[in-house]
């Protein structure tokens, strides 16, 4: 069987940006939707033009220079709205305009004091008003996570009718276990009338850390879109990450589903977003964390120095990073010290390095991490003392 290609929605210049502190202007957002066009996202969600003048101008100029990704704007289900957004997006060559409401019982009592009935008309009219400026609209069911299947099925039904390409099923608040969001997603694929008319998609929050899996899971049940962000930046404790996903895809070929990423560009892809939002990456975050191709511990080291497969399941230079470092701590091994001496030049016996590791360990003791002027520092002090 073919492999399925799985659309890459990223969201890193909307819901990312909602991040409290990494607010972009417009040119920092055009030098990262340039990046993500070029790193092969298929679709760019540039902003929430209602919400600012400055966002409008922001989803108005990118819309101007994305060159191959379809450029969406975000709305609520109202006029004003989706007007506003298909402006913001008039220049845009394949726009997206993306609306939507709240549909579980919580959302409907409490933020729109509402009733199901209601907030349906509401999704319909959205969605047939929205048709009206583009082609392709998305409609988001806002806390789909949380709501009831039947109900969802039904609005997802009319959404298609009304003329909606594509289907946001969020786990806004990032509740569903993987396999509860994947059986949600085969719901929908199996009870909503016409839904080959629209691709089903993820979006996918990370308050129990379980964005990715649950992104996964909804793929492996029939959703073909995955809305993520970059470092997994977004509300709260964040969105899925686009390179966790991206690679996941990538290393399970048993998966059966292909990208159009090119992964060696989401490491510079990290820096770039880490950099403009003054966001720092965790050190041991997957993919691009500084530690993801970092070896401290001796039985690691030994083993990678071997074979670097006994340790790494991805390529360093699949995501665009050189190659794997070996860090000197107090728990390295001969085996880890003799490979940096070696890489700074130096090719020590195995008496030598007997008598170099002993040396070694009593520095490393007293600071987290040997570097290489502490090595160079180590064989003046050897030779001094066997010269
Ligand atoms: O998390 C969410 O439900 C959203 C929608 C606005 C798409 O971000
Ligand atoms: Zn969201």
């Amino acid at each position: 069987m073919d492999s399925e290609k799985i659309e890459i929605f990223d969201t890193t210049l909307r819901d990312g940006e909602q991040v409290p502190g990494c607010k972009l202007d417009t040119k920092q957002k055009l030098i990262i939707a340039e990046q993500l066009d070029n790193l092969g996202v298929d679709i760019i969600e540039a902003g929430f033009p209602i919400s600012s003048p400055g966002d409008f101008l922001s989803v108005q100029e990118i819309s101007k220079i994305v060159k191959n990704a379809k450029v969406c704007g975000l709305t609520r289900a109202n006029k004003k709205d989706i007007e506003v957004a298909g402006e913001a997006l008039k220049f845009a060559k394949r726009p997206r305009i993306h609306t939507g409401i709240g549909t579980s019982d919580s959302h409907i009592k409490f933020k729109f004091n509402s009733t199901r009935e209601q907030i349906l008309e509401r999704a319909v009219d959205a969605v047939k008003y929205a048709k009206n400026f583009v082609d392709d609209v998305e409609f988001y069911a806002e806390d789909a996570g949380r709501t009831d299947n039947d109900f969802l099925a039904k609005v997802c039904e009319e959404v298609i009718k009304a003329g909606a390409t594509v289907l946001n099923i969020p786990d806004t608040t990032g509740y569903c276990l993987p396999e509860e969001y994947g059986q949600k997603i085969k719901y929908l694929r199996e009870n909503v009338k016409d839904i080959d008319k629209a691709i089903l998609s993820c979006h996918c929050h990370n308050d129990l850390g379980m964005a990715t899996a649950n992104s996964i899971s909804g793929i492996i049940n029939g959703a073909r879109q995955i809305e993520c962000t970059i470092n997994g930046l977004g509300e709260r404790a964040g969105n899925t990450a686009l390179e966790e996903v991206v690679m996941i895809i990538k290393q399970h070929p048993d998966l059966n589903f292909f990208t159009d990423i090119n992964s060696k560009m989401l490491n510079e892809m990290s820096f770039l977003v880490s950099e403009l939002m003054g966001m720092p990456v965790q050190p041991n975050k997957a993919i691009v964390g500084a530690n993801a191709f970092a070896h401290s511990s001796g039985i690691h080291q030994d083993g990678v120095i071997k074979n670097r497969e006994t340790y790494e399941i991805i390529d360093p230079r699949e995501v665009g990073i050189n190659e794997s470092s070996i860090v000197l701590t107090a728990r390295s091994g001969r085996s880890a010290l003799a490979y940096r001496f070696k890489n700074i030049g130096f090719d020590v016996t195995k008496v030598e390095l007997d008598i170099l590791y002993q040396e070694f360990l009593k520095i490393a003791d007293t600071k987290k991490e040997i570097n290489n002027d502490d090595l160079n520092f180590m064989m003046k002090s050897f030779n001094q003392k066997i010269g």
